[in-house]
């Protein structure tokens, strides 16, 4: 049987849910869902409850992390209009800047010019501002990028006019990257209508031809793929108004190797996507004698052997051609055979100032 060596992955852009959501996640099972899944360093979004946008929900979070990740973690600070005075505090310990210019789980949002232009002027140029947009708000994210002469990335981009506008901006010499989340690679409407609410998340699955056009750009415009883990209950999915999301954690690796069995990227292509693109664009260190071994074998993704505490995916029942094994971080074992064995605390913050 054929072991493939990887370095640590990256993903940058997962939800912990840490304050407020912690019966859906927390950070020892979000970071031990991460390690299943080949992750060694993620970065969790301020969309909690309350969320990451004043200084003392930032540092109270940052202590609670400290204390229970098992791989390592850096936060988002969150923009909103009420707090935008506390984004040079922020900045002090958050790994980078997300704004959300379009509707999704959670109130945080900005809508407003002002606030938009305030965050570009405030935010210290060597972080990184990440952007969720649709649609049009895609060339509002490239023009904030071209105006402030300064890096954008533009998290899970779905649609083929989207991905398409991107490669557009990057042909002009503009500073802006992307991310792409194994769900919209994978699963498209028709897995949608199959799903129901199991495969409902924002943005929502593409068409056939969205999908088509994002592997067109595999090779090219996408920067990352990003897992846009974002638990819920199985309870609060099958109520009245469900919350849009799906894990990710530790189906991610699995389907893009996958796809390298399959041909449609190379080895180092899916190394570049999982972890030198996300290491250089979000500037994030280096974890020496950290690596990942998968076990190229056919294996079906089962909800039952899930870390997250959500306990379930939308891609339970399907087939992929490896699973983690092994994963070493900083010399220690920290997963292996279908077991977490680091302990809470084991992973370090990245607090880049
Ligand atoms: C995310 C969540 O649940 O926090 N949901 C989702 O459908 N993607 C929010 C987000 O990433 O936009
Ligand atoms: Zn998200």
């Amino acid at each position: 049987m054929t072991t493939i060596t990887l370095p640590g992955l990256i993903d940058v852009h997962t939800h912990l849910r840490v304050p407020g959501g912690e019966h859906k996640e927390d950070f020892a099972s979000g970071t031990a869902a991460a390690l299943a899944g080949g992750m060694t360093m993620i970065l969790a979004m301020p969309n909690t409850s309350p969320p990451l946008t004043t200084t003392a929900v930032l540092e109270a979070t940052l202590v609670q992390a400290e204390a229970n990740i098992r791989c390592d973690v850096g936060l988002f600070a969150g923009a909103s209009p009420q707090d935008i005075a506390y984004l040079p505090d922020l900045a002090q310990h958050a790994a980078a800047l997300k704004i959300y210019l379009n509707d999704t789980f959670g109130r945080l949002r900005v809508e407003d010019v002002p606030t938009m232009v305030a965050c570009f002027k405030t935010w210290p140029r060597h972080k990184l501002i990440a952007i969720y947009a649709e649609k049009q708000s895609v060339a509002v994210s490239i023009g904030l990028a071209a105006v402030y002469n300064r890096p954008v990335h533009i998290v899970h981009v779905s649609r083929r006019e989207e991905i398409e506008l991107i490669a557009d901006a990057k042909a002009q010499g503009l500073p802006v990257t992307c991310e792409v989340t194994p769900h919209h690679l994978f699963m498209d409407q028709t897995d949608a209508a199959r799903l129901g609410p199991l495969g409902d998340m924002r943005p929502i699955l593409g068409t056939p031809d969205d999908v088509a056009a994002l592997w067109e750009h595999i090779n090219t415009t996408i920067d990352c793929i990003a897992t846009d883990h974002a638990p819920h209950t199985l309870a609060e999915k099958h109520s009245d108004s469900p919350p849009p999301g799906v894990s990710g954690l530790e189906t991610s690796l699995p389907l893009m190797i996958t796809a390298v069995q399959n041909g449609r990227l190379t080895l180092p292509r899916l190394i570049e996507l999982m972890h030198t693109n996300p290491r250089r664009i979000f500037h994030l260190p280096e974890q020496p004698d950290t690596q990942v071994e998968v076990e190229m074998t056919p294996t079906i993704i089962r909800n039952e052997n899930l870390y997250t505490k959500c306990g379930w995916t939308p891609f339970d029942g399907r087939e992929v051609a490896g699973q983690v094994s092994r994963v070493v971080l900083r010399g220690e074992i920290v997963f292996e055979n279908g077991r977490v064995l680091a302990q809470p605390g084991n992973g370090r913050l990245i607090r880049q100032s």
